[in-house]
């Protein structure tokens, strides 16, 4: 697998909580979107790891082509 799938093109947005760390999918094959859920494996694919700084709405990629890993860049609404 040499490309992630996009699962969709809109941020996932997840009302986070202070100091908690979550697990972003990169590969788009979790079935618990935005997070992983360890189907990546021997994807080539691994989680990135995001600790929210303080509680409030986090915008996780959806599309898979955001450039600030993963949160949304605004990337969806070129593809
Ligand atoms: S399931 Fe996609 S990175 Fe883990």
């Amino acid at each position: 697998m040499s490309e992630a799938v996009c699962t969709q093109k809109a941020p996932y947005v997840v009302e986070a909580e202070e100091g908690k760390t979550y697990y972003y999918c990169t590969c788009g094959l979790s079935e618990k979107q935005p997070f992983c859920d360890g189907k990546h494996k021997g994807s080539g694919f691994s989680p990135i790891a995001h600790t929210a700084e303080k509680a409030g709405n986090i915008y996780f990629c959806g599309c898979r082509a955001s450039k600030k890993g993963a949160l949304c860049d605004g990337a969806h609404k070129t593809i």
